[in-house]
Protein backbone atom coordinates (compact mmCIF):
# COMPACT_ATOMS: atom_id res chain seq x y z
CA UNK A 1 0.00 0.00 0.00
CA UNK A 2 1.20 3.61 -0.67
CA UNK A 3 1.48 6.47 1.56
CA UNK A 4 -0.16 9.70 0.67
CA UNK A 5 1.49 13.49 0.63
CA UNK A 6 -1.27 16.12 0.74
CA UNK A 7 -1.05 19.76 -0.12
CA UNK A 8 -2.87 22.66 -1.42
CA UNK A 9 -0.01 23.05 -3.38
CA UNK A 10 3.56 21.96 -4.28
CA UNK A 11 4.59 23.05 -0.77
CA UNK A 12 4.42 19.53 0.89
CA UNK A 13 6.82 18.43 -1.93
CA UNK A 14 9.16 19.56 0.36
CA UNK A 15 7.95 17.44 3.24
CA UNK A 16 7.95 14.39 1.02
CA UNK A 17 11.57 15.13 -0.60
CA UNK A 18 12.27 14.21 2.86
CA UNK A 19 10.70 10.95 2.87
CA UNK A 20 12.13 9.63 0.04
CA UNK A 21 15.28 9.86 1.20
CA UNK A 22 14.65 8.20 4.84
CA UNK A 23 11.97 5.99 2.78
CA UNK A 24 13.28 4.38 -0.33
CA UNK A 25 11.23 1.46 -0.44
CA UNK A 26 8.09 2.97 -0.49
CA UNK A 27 5.43 3.84 -2.62
CA UNK A 28 3.85 7.76 -2.67
CA UNK A 29 0.84 9.48 -4.19
CA UNK A 30 1.91 12.94 -4.24
CA UNK A 31 -1.77 14.99 -4.23
CA UNK A 32 -1.47 18.79 -4.87
CA UNK A 33 -4.82 20.70 -5.00
CA UNK A 34 -3.70 22.95 -7.79
CA UNK A 35 -7.04 23.95 -8.57
CA UNK A 36 -7.65 25.58 -5.37
CA UNK A 37 -4.20 26.90 -4.11
CA UNK A 38 -3.70 29.05 -1.96
CA UNK A 39 -5.77 27.94 1.25
CA UNK A 40 -4.18 30.07 3.81
CA UNK A 41 -6.52 33.52 2.40
CA UNK A 42 -9.64 31.49 2.57
CA UNK A 43 -12.19 30.52 4.75
CA UNK A 44 -11.88 27.98 7.23
CA UNK A 45 -15.20 26.30 5.73
CA UNK A 46 -13.60 26.67 2.09
CA UNK A 47 -10.61 24.52 3.66
CA UNK A 48 -12.34 22.16 5.43
CA UNK A 49 -14.39 21.33 2.21
CA UNK A 50 -11.38 21.19 -0.17
CA UNK A 51 -9.37 19.25 2.58
CA UNK A 52 -12.64 16.65 2.35
CA UNK A 53 -12.88 16.16 -1.11
CA UNK A 54 -8.85 15.59 -1.16
CA UNK A 55 -8.84 12.76 1.50
CA UNK A 56 -12.31 11.56 -0.67
CA UNK A 57 -10.29 10.53 -3.35
CA UNK A 58 -6.81 9.43 -1.56
CA UNK A 59 -8.66 7.14 0.15
CA UNK A 60 -9.84 5.26 -3.08
CA UNK A 61 -6.00 4.98 -4.15
CA UNK A 62 -4.72 2.52 -1.43
CA UNK A 63 -3.14 4.24 0.93
CA UNK A 64 -2.23 3.32 4.44
CA UNK A 65 -1.22 6.36 5.92
CA UNK A 66 -1.77 9.94 4.62
CA UNK A 67 0.50 12.98 5.39
CA UNK A 68 -1.41 16.34 5.57
CA UNK A 69 2.27 18.06 4.64
CA UNK A 70 0.02 21.82 4.73
CA UNK A 71 0.06 23.67 8.10
CA UNK A 72 -3.01 25.37 6.78
CA UNK A 73 -5.14 21.56 6.00
CA UNK A 74 -3.87 20.29 9.63
CA UNK A 75 -5.12 23.44 11.40
CA UNK A 76 -8.26 23.51 9.83
CA UNK A 77 -9.30 19.96 9.34
CA UNK A 78 -7.05 16.80 10.38
CA UNK A 79 -9.14 16.47 13.39
CA UNK A 80 -12.17 16.12 11.48
CA UNK A 81 -10.12 14.06 9.34
CA UNK A 82 -9.01 11.83 12.11
CA UNK A 83 -12.78 11.31 13.39
CA UNK A 84 -14.15 10.20 9.71
CA UNK A 85 -10.95 8.05 8.42
CA UNK A 86 -9.23 5.36 10.51
CA UNK A 87 -5.93 5.16 8.83
CA UNK A 88 -2.36 7.37 10.67
CA UNK A 89 -3.14 10.31 9.38
CA UNK A 90 -0.27 12.75 10.16
CA UNK A 91 -0.54 16.47 10.42
CA UNK A 92 1.67 19.60 10.15
CA UNK A 93 2.12 22.48 13.01
CA UNK A 94 4.86 25.22 12.97
CA UNK A 95 7.73 23.80 15.02
CA UNK A 96 7.57 26.56 17.49
CA UNK A 97 8.55 23.82 20.24
CA UNK A 98 11.53 22.58 18.47
CA UNK A 99 12.57 26.25 18.11
CA UNK A 100 12.43 27.13 21.48
CA UNK A 101 13.96 24.16 22.55
CA UNK A 102 16.82 25.30 20.53
CA UNK A 103 17.74 28.26 22.69
CA UNK A 104 15.19 29.26 25.15
CA UNK A 105 16.16 32.79 25.87
CA UNK A 106 15.92 34.83 22.56
CA UNK A 107 12.54 34.70 20.76
CA UNK A 108 11.50 33.26 17.92
CA UNK A 109 9.76 34.20 14.47
CA UNK A 110 6.63 31.80 13.84
CA UNK A 111 5.85 32.26 9.48
CA UNK A 112 2.93 30.62 8.02
CA UNK A 113 -0.09 31.27 6.61
CA UNK A 114 -2.93 33.81 7.67
CA UNK A 115 -5.05 31.06 8.49
CA UNK A 116 -2.30 29.29 10.54
CA UNK A 117 -1.07 31.92 12.31
CA UNK A 118 -4.73 33.38 13.39
CA UNK A 119 -5.89 29.57 13.93
CA UNK A 120 -7.17 28.22 17.40
CA UNK A 121 -4.60 25.29 17.00
CA UNK A 122 -1.85 28.02 16.94
CA UNK A 123 -2.95 29.78 20.03
CA UNK A 124 -3.25 26.60 21.85
CA UNK A 125 0.34 25.50 20.44
CA UNK A 126 1.38 28.66 21.78
CA UNK A 127 -0.45 27.90 25.15
CA UNK A 128 1.34 24.99 25.38
CA UNK A 129 5.33 25.66 24.41
CA UNK A 130 5.65 29.33 25.24
CA UNK A 131 5.68 29.79 28.72
CA UNK A 132 8.30 32.82 28.75
CA UNK A 133 6.33 34.50 25.90
CA UNK A 134 9.34 34.66 23.32
CA UNK A 135 7.21 33.46 20.52
CA UNK A 136 6.16 36.32 17.29
CA UNK A 137 4.23 35.32 14.49
CA UNK A 138 4.40 36.27 10.86
CA UNK A 139 1.88 35.55 7.97
CA UNK A 140 3.94 35.36 4.80
CA UNK A 141 1.19 34.85 2.30
CA UNK A 142 2.62 35.98 -1.08
CA UNK A 143 5.32 33.17 -0.68
CA UNK A 144 2.63 30.76 -1.61
CA UNK A 145 2.19 32.80 -5.05
CA UNK A 146 5.64 33.08 -5.47
CA UNK A 147 6.40 29.25 -5.38
CA UNK A 148 3.27 27.95 -7.11
CA UNK A 149 4.68 30.62 -10.16
CA UNK A 150 8.43 29.16 -9.33
CA UNK A 151 9.33 32.38 -8.78
CA UNK A 152 11.79 31.20 -6.25
CA UNK A 153 14.50 33.88 -6.84
CA UNK A 154 14.01 37.20 -7.60
CA UNK A 155 14.29 40.84 -6.84
CA UNK A 156 10.22 41.10 -6.03
CA UNK A 157 10.96 37.91 -3.79
CA UNK A 158 13.48 39.58 -2.25
CA UNK A 159 11.62 43.02 -1.58
CA UNK A 160 8.38 41.23 -0.24
CA UNK A 161 11.00 39.51 2.43
CA UNK A 162 12.86 42.61 3.39
CA UNK A 163 9.95 44.11 3.89
CA UNK A 164 7.86 41.70 5.99
CA UNK A 165 10.89 41.03 8.05
CA UNK A 166 11.75 44.60 8.41
CA UNK A 167 9.99 45.41 11.64
CA UNK A 168 11.82 42.92 13.42
CA UNK A 169 15.11 43.12 15.31
CA UNK A 170 16.78 40.07 14.17
CA UNK A 171 19.14 40.70 17.25
CA UNK A 172 17.00 39.26 19.28
CA UNK A 173 15.98 36.04 17.79
CA UNK A 174 17.50 33.09 17.31
CA UNK A 175 15.14 31.41 15.04
CA UNK A 176 12.92 31.69 12.12
CA UNK A 177 10.09 28.60 11.92
CA UNK A 178 9.09 27.95 8.56
CA UNK A 179 5.43 27.14 9.23
CA UNK A 180 4.49 26.64 5.87
CA UNK A 181 5.31 23.70 3.23
CA UNK A 182 5.37 26.53 0.49
CA UNK A 183 8.36 28.38 2.71
CA UNK A 184 11.37 26.28 2.46
CA UNK A 185 11.71 27.29 -1.34
CA UNK A 186 12.86 30.20 -0.25
CA UNK A 187 15.82 29.34 2.33
CA UNK A 188 18.45 31.14 0.41
CA UNK A 189 17.07 34.61 0.03
CA UNK A 190 15.71 34.15 3.40
CA UNK A 191 19.54 33.15 4.61
CA UNK A 192 21.00 36.24 2.28
CA UNK A 193 19.01 38.63 4.21
CA UNK A 194 18.80 37.52 7.77
CA UNK A 195 21.94 37.22 10.05
CA UNK A 196 24.04 34.27 10.39
CA UNK A 197 22.93 33.62 13.95
CA UNK A 198 19.10 32.67 12.91
CA UNK A 199 18.47 29.27 12.35
CA UNK A 200 15.68 27.94 10.17
CA UNK A 201 13.16 25.19 11.62
CA UNK A 202 10.72 23.28 10.01
CA UNK A 203 8.63 20.48 10.78
CA UNK A 204 9.42 18.18 7.90
CA UNK A 205 12.22 15.75 9.68
CA UNK A 206 9.46 15.32 12.52
CA UNK A 207 6.63 14.70 10.61
CA UNK A 208 8.26 11.85 8.59
CA UNK A 209 9.32 10.57 12.02
CA UNK A 210 6.25 10.67 13.33
CA UNK A 211 5.02 8.60 9.77
CA UNK A 212 7.68 5.74 10.83
CA UNK A 213 6.98 5.82 14.08
CA UNK A 214 3.20 5.40 13.17
CA UNK A 215 3.59 3.05 10.24
CA UNK A 216 6.35 0.76 11.94
CA UNK A 217 3.51 0.63 15.26
CA UNK A 218 1.09 -1.09 12.99
CA UNK A 219 3.81 -3.30 10.94
CA UNK A 220 3.58 -1.43 7.29
CA UNK A 221 6.79 -0.69 6.60
CA UNK A 222 7.28 -2.04 2.97
CA UNK A 223 10.49 -2.79 0.91
CA UNK A 224 9.02 -2.19 -2.30
CA UNK A 225 10.92 -0.21 -5.70
CA UNK A 226 10.05 3.08 -5.04
CA UNK A 227 7.67 5.11 -7.26
CA UNK A 228 5.78 8.19 -7.14
CA UNK A 229 1.92 9.01 -8.58
CA UNK A 230 0.88 12.57 -9.01
CA UNK A 231 -2.27 14.08 -8.72
CA UNK A 232 -3.60 17.84 -9.58
CA UNK A 233 -7.13 17.89 -7.50
CA UNK A 234 -7.92 14.37 -8.02
CA UNK A 235 -6.57 14.45 -11.97
CA UNK A 236 -3.89 12.00 -12.65
CA UNK A 237 -0.59 13.94 -13.90
CA UNK A 238 0.62 12.23 -16.69
CA UNK A 239 2.09 14.97 -19.26
CA UNK A 240 5.69 15.54 -19.77
CA UNK A 241 5.25 19.37 -19.21
CA UNK A 242 3.86 18.94 -15.95
CA UNK A 243 5.82 16.28 -14.97
CA UNK A 244 9.19 18.98 -15.46
CA UNK A 245 7.16 21.12 -13.70
CA UNK A 246 7.37 18.53 -10.69
CA UNK A 247 11.09 18.18 -11.68
CA UNK A 248 11.58 21.67 -11.43
CA UNK A 249 10.30 21.82 -7.80
CA UNK A 250 12.58 18.62 -6.64
CA UNK A 251 15.51 20.18 -8.37
CA UNK A 252 14.90 23.11 -6.28
CA UNK A 253 14.32 21.18 -2.92
CA UNK A 254 17.81 19.76 -3.51
CA UNK A 255 19.40 22.90 -4.16
CA UNK A 256 17.93 24.39 -0.72
CA UNK A 257 17.97 20.85 1.64
CA UNK A 258 21.21 21.62 3.55
CA UNK A 259 20.09 25.25 4.05
N1 LIG B 1 1.59 24.71 2.12
C1 LIG B 1 0.58 25.12 2.99
C2 LIG B 1 1.01 25.17 4.45
O1 LIG B 1 1.90 24.43 4.84
C3 LIG B 1 -0.41 26.19 2.64
C4 LIG B 1 -0.20 27.13 1.52
C5 LIG B 1 -1.49 27.76 1.06
O2 LIG B 1 -2.19 27.08 0.32
O3 LIG B 1 -1.79 28.90 1.45
O4 LIG B 1 0.46 25.88 5.23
Amino acid sequence: MKIAFFDSGMGGLSVMHHAMKVLPHEQFVFYADEDNVPYGTKTREQVMYYVGQAFDFLMTQDVKAIVTACNTATSVAVAEMRRRYSIPIIGMEPAAKKALDLDGEHRVLVTATPITVRGRKMELLIEKVDKDHLVDRLALPDLVTFAERQEFRSPAVTDYLRTQFAAYDFADYSALVLGCTHFNYFKDTMREILPDHIRFVDGNEGTVNELIRRLRECDALEELPQTVDYFYSGRPVHEAEELERIRQFMRRLDQVYAI
